[in-house]
């Protein structure tokens, strides 16, 4: 973005460590008792948040479960799944579809030092996101956001939203799964394991952890060190074909 900016030195990379770490990773339901030394896991979390996000907004949030009693009762809002009841650590990952605004001040206060910021970067998070994000009372500012994309996106490309509160629960939910991917792989990349569950009672969960309200729980990660029998089956995925397109 800043033509200015040192270029950034590039490591070496071994194609195949990192095959082993996407390959190796399973979602796993049973893990030993052995705890995720704090170490390893503020490394996994660190770089569960470089993942790539919206506007550089973070829109995410990381609870940390390790306490017995707490993991016990979150393990049960989990449906008593044997992931959640295994697991040393759970993490509710959470998506912010709230906090765009105070982070676009963040954005700004965060920018590196060593850079000048550029006047284009300044005007988006100050001018710009704040129209792009803010749905306005009862989602109004939405509609006519919408309204106004359709007529303009007769004759040019337009952004189509977020245009609504639901759309801004996707818009965060995007961003939040890429960081609990890079956090599924970096505990992989440990040794440890970990598997993302869907299946919750989301009331529950919300109250237990004392979530913020406008928070979405896009998913619970059980994460500790797999068991022998932690894996249930061969993994598999269907046909490229099926899947992806060359067009
Ligand atoms: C959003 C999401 C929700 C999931 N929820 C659960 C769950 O509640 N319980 C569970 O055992 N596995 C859950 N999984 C794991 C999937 O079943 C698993 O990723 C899939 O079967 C493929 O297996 P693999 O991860 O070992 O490749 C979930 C995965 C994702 C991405």
């Amino acid at each position: 973005m800043n033509a200015k900016a040192a270029p950034l030195s590039l490591p070496e990379i071994d194609v195949e460590e990192f095959r082993k770490v996407v390959r190796s990773r399973r979602s796993v339901r049973r893990f030993t008792d052995e705890p995720i030394p704090d170490a390893v896991l503020e490394d996994c979390l660190e770089l569960a948040t470089l993942a790539p996000n919206s506007s550089n907004l973070q829109p995410w949030e990381f609870f940390v479960v390790r306490t017995p009693e707490l993991r016990g009762k979150l393990a049960q809002a989990c449906l008593g799944q044997n992931a959640a009841t295994t697991a040393p650590v759970l993490i509710a990952i959470v998506a912010r579809p709230d906090t765009w605004r105070k982070h676009a001040r963040l954005a700004l206060e965060n920018w590196p030092k060593e850079e000048k910021l550029p006047s284009i970067v300044e005007k988006y998070y100050k001018k710009i996101a704040p129209i792009h994000y803010n749905q306005g009372p009862l989602g109004l500012l939405g509609v006519a956001k919408k309204t106004a994309g359709l007529v303009v996106g007769l004759s040019r490309p337009v952004p189509r939203g977020p245009y609504s509160v639901n759309e801004m629960k996707v818009w965060a939910t995007k961003s939040t799964a890429l960081a609990a991917e890079n956090l599924m792989l970096a505990l992989r990349a440990h040794g440890y394991d970990s598997c993302p569950m869907e299946g919750f009672d989301e009331c529950r969960v919300r109250k237990l952890l004392n979530l913020p309200r406008k928070g979405l729980v896009t998913m619970v990660l059980a994460a500790g060190r797999r068991a022998e029998n932690g894996v249930y089956n061969r993994q598999y995925r269907f046909d490229q074909e099926t899947l992806i397109h060359y067009l």
